[in-house]
């Protein structure tokens, strides 16, 4: 029989299999997302995300150093805030002698070239451990929107390249944007979290920053009534295409891996970059089977960042960036 059409004849070897590859990863398309705590010359392991840690500013310093050399050329930060700091309006997230300004600016200053996203969201500061200022009960949108601009213009202050607001409240991109111009930060960007879905695969950074909602409390349980409903996707469509018109320069899809058919139908959509945010909660599993032996380690990590990259993420925030990073330069 003559089969006119063979496609195991450009799988034949790996020369031209390279040459007929689609997608290629690089360390230019890792962001780190690093945790930062008070004190000096510390670093405590997270248990639920192996390999990661929470480090005092001198050590986060010199891990960008490292991460830089390496080629990761991107940090989103996050801070883990004393509880005697945290109140409902998240008022320490706009202090300017904050920790996360004084990271910011201590990154800048011994790592210029290192692009810093500082997150914008109240949640680590805030008593409730919600993403927004409880009013009767309920996440207020609009005394939110007022806050993340303060956080926002305290951030860019700082010094920060890109700010990246990852709370869902409606309208937020539109007036973190007014407060930049209008404060003459016309040159920071906003990498908003644009479809970000309520979902399960957080739950070793709630752990990592203490930030999960609290349970006592008379508030909303989860972050149902901000992030999204994980049944569904054209909803996706209408948050993307909003943060577009309200000013997004780039656009974050949340999580990675279970929601790539989300990435693939954004990609067609807009011309505009888009993050996928590669969370916690699949870095867990992927440890989890590697430490028990059940998948290969290296293999798996540049699989899952590769088949992120190829659905269509231009930059991809995730846990593995330095690991990938290794390999990568191998
Ligand atoms: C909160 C925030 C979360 C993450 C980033 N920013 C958790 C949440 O929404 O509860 C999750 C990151 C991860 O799981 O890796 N503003």
């Amino acid at each position: 029989m003559i089969i006119y059409s063979r496609n195991r004849r450009l799988r034949t070897n790996a020369t031209i299999r390279s040459l007929v590859q689609e997608t290629v990863l690089t360390t230019n398309d890792l962001v780190m997302p690093i945790f930062v705590m008070e004190g000096s010359n510390t670093q405590e392991p997270i248990p639920s995300m192996p390999g990661i840690y929470r480090r005092t500013l001198d050590l986060t310093v010199k891990e960008c150093q490292e991460l830089y050399r390496m080629g990761v050329k991107a940090v989103n930060l996050y801070m883990k805030v004393s509880e005697n700091l945290k109140d409902n309006k998240g008022t320490e997230s706009w202090n300017n002698n904050g920790l996360m300004q004084t990271t910011i600016k201590a990154i800048k200053d011994a790592v210029p070239g290192m692009i810093v996203i500082p997150d914008v969201a109240l949640d680590p500061y805030s008593i409730y451990g919600h993403d927004g200022i409880i009013t009767n009960g309920k996440v207020d949108n609009d005394a939110t929107n007022d806050a993340l601009v303060k956080m926002s213009l305290s951030h860019a202050e700082a010094g920060a390249d890109i700010l990246a607001p990852s709370d869902m409240m409606d309208g937020r991109v539109a007036a973190i944007r007014t407060g930049l111009e209008e404060g003459g930060f016309t040159d920071v960007g906003i990498l908003s979290y644009a479809a970000k879905y309520a979902s399960s695969f957080y739950g070793p950074f709630r752990s990592a920053l203490d930030s999960a909602p609290k349970e006592n409390a008379d508030i909303p349980k989860d972050k149902k009534t901000y992030q999204m409903d994980f049944h569904n996707s054209r909803e996706a469509m209408d948050e993307v295409l909003k943060d577009v018109a309200e000013g997004a320069d780039i656009i974050m899809i949340k999580p990675g891996m279970p929601y790539l058919d989300i990435v693939a139908k954004v990609r067609e959509a807009i011309d505009l970059p888009i993050a996928v945010y590669n969370v916690s909660g699949e870095y867990a599993m992927l440890k989890a089977a590697a430490q028990n032996g059940w998948l290969d380690n290296d293999k798996a990590i540049i699989e899952s960042l590769t088949c992120i990259k190829r659905a269509g993420a231009d930059m991809i925030f995730t846990y593995a960036a330095k690991e990938a990073a290794i390999l990568l330069n191998q």
